[in-house]
């Protein structure tokens, strides 16, 4: 079974801010999630480096395009790597080979008329990098960001997605394409009021990829874009990997950008008569004092303050934990740091301290031989299937929440049948228990805090490949095993 995931490609005009990491962890976690399926994963993310916002922004800074790209893709890159983002593929799309791809795509359409020459007049908003329509033509700003637009008479090639209009809705509200549902009839309303025609080429933009026309134009940046998630898998240059990968299994996305995504994106694949997505995630954003948090509105949260501060894994847990992957959600310290004294130092922290301190004293570093709980084996068994569907379904706090039912079970069990009491005859059953629980616990979280349970099961002697996939839940350690070296993970803030 294969699974291919992808994210939005992030505009290099700004460096990675909590936004872009939200998207970005939540497609990592279910990439892990599915290769400790077993599945073959292919994990797609980049950056977006055409277009007149990137060139202006290149301009302002007084560097060229291609210094400002380099420098920023390499930014997102850096910082992917220090959160463990476990793509398969970081595209660019200044990429000879993406560039390569969107002008055989343009050539292709155009050869079969889904493309046409004619003249767009109308407004452009270069913060949106998108053709708009403003209510009111005197002071003409965006619908969208509110910000001046630019009016605009150029030729330019147009794409026929008027044609698209009833098989667009047919498709929304017969497949899962659009998720969670109740977007499903903001986006049908707007296709209902009738699509029109969208422009494809500019004519006045440098920084882009040449049309194959013999009059030239620069591709507009969202069609370019858009043809990531095609030539990210070898679209038209390796037939292989393409069909092994073809379509999307969920493609993430933020709110601000569902009509490119459920709209022009699904147009543009009835053109070239390939299979549709089955899933386009679109997410809530992070809010701070209101606004949404991002670079233009100056209230920009750093991933590196939380990283440092709390490490890494807090960090991606908090982001997955607090919110429910469709809404919106607050970002405060207060709510960040609530989260990680009562689940991960509390909850989690204690309970694997507790029991290594016990096997150490009482058994001298060795786990004592028993039989495992019925009742743990059944709860880590009924816990799965739960968080498994919820993780499906992309209801990632949902599946934390199942998680935390075997985490309190055995936080109470150790303390019910308290191992440490010198006459308790059950001890050595209790201990081995609770490791049997514990090590089911690093399996379940893996995905979202992989480096936190790596590190915990070294601690509890086991080796990494026993908590590499879920298959390994019901596996019964066999043998004498030693505890590691012991540390604290996650310590208490003030
Ligand atoms: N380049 C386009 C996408 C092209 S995809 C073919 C773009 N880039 S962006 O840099 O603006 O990043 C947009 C994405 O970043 C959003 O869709 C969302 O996934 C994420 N976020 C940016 N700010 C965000 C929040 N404040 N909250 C949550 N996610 C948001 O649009």
């Amino acid at each position: 079974m294969k699974f291919y995931i992808t994210t939005p490609l992030y505009y290099v005009n700004a460096e990675p801010h909590i936004g872009h990491t939200y998207t970005t962890v939540a497609a990592d976690c279910l990439a892990r999630f599915y290769r400790m399926k077993d599945y073959d994963v292919f994990f797609l993310t980049g950056t977006d480096e055409h277009g007149q916002k990137i060139y202006e922004t290149a301009e302002k800074e007084g560097i060229s395009p291609v210094e400002l790209t380099d420098r920023v893709s390499s930014i997102f890159k850096e910082m992917w790597k220090k959160i463990n983002i476990s793509y398969d593929r970081f595209i660019r799309t200044t990429e000879k080979e993406h560039e390569e791809v969107v002008k055989k795509v343009f050539k292709k359409l155009l050869d079969k008329g889904e493309l046409y020459k004619g003249e767009y007049k109308g407004f452009y908003c270069v913060h949106c990098e998108s053709y708009v329509n403003v209510e009111e033509a005197k002071n003409p700003v965006c619908p969208d960001c509110n910000r001046p637009v630019k009016e605009i008479s150029e030729p330019s090639y147009f794409f026929k997605l008027s044609l698209y209009q009833k098989q667009l809705e047919e498709l929304i509200e017969k497949s899962d394409i659009v998720k969670p549902d109740f977007r499903k009839n903001e986006i049908l309303n707007f296709i209902k009021k009738g699509l029109i025609d969208i422009s494809v080429t500019r004519k006045n933009v440098v920084w882009g990829i040449e049309s194959p026309t013999e009059e030239k134009y620069t591709i507009y940046v969202w069609f370019d874009a858009l043809l990531n998630y095609l030539s990210g898998i070898g679209y038209l240059y390796d037939d292989q990997t393409f069909q092994k990968y073809w379509p999307p299994d969920v493609q993430l996305i933020g709110k601000d950008i569902m009509r490119f995504h459920y709209i022009v994106w699904p147009a543009i694949i009835f053109a070239l008569n390939l299979p549709q997505p089955k899933k386009i995630f679109a997410h809530g954003w992070w809010i701070s004092g209101k606004e949404k948090i991002s670079k233009s509105k100056g209230n920009i949260i750093s991933p590196e303050y939380y990283i440092k501060e709390y490490g890494v894994d807090p960090f991606r847990f908090f982001l997955l934990r607090e919110v429910p992957f469709g809404l919106d959600g607050e970002f405060s310290e207060e709510n960040f740091k609530k989260r990680y004294n009562s689940d991960l130092v509390n909850d989690f922290g204690n309970l694997l301290n507790r029991s290594l301190n016990l096997i150490e004293k009482k058994w001298n570093g060795f786990l004592p031989e028993d039989e495992i709980d019925e009742s743990i084996i059944n709860l880590s068994e009924e816990v799965y299937k739960k968080y498994s569907e919820k993780m499906e379904n992309l209801s990632f706090s949902e599946g934390i929440e199942e998680i935390w039912k075997l985490m309190i079970y055995l936080n109470k069990y150790l303390d019910e049948k308290a191992p440490w009491r010198e006459d308790n005859e059950n001890a050595k059953k209790t201990m081995v228990s609770v490791f049997y629980g514990i090590r089911n616990l690093l399996i379940l979280l893996r995905p979202f805090i992989p480096e936190t349970c790596e590190k915990m099961a070294e601690m509890l002697g086991l080796e990494r490949k026993e908590i590499d996939k879920f298959e390994n839940l019901k596996v019964k350690y066999t043998g004498r095993i030693k505890i590691g070296k012991r540390e604290i993970i996650f310590y208490r803030k003030k």
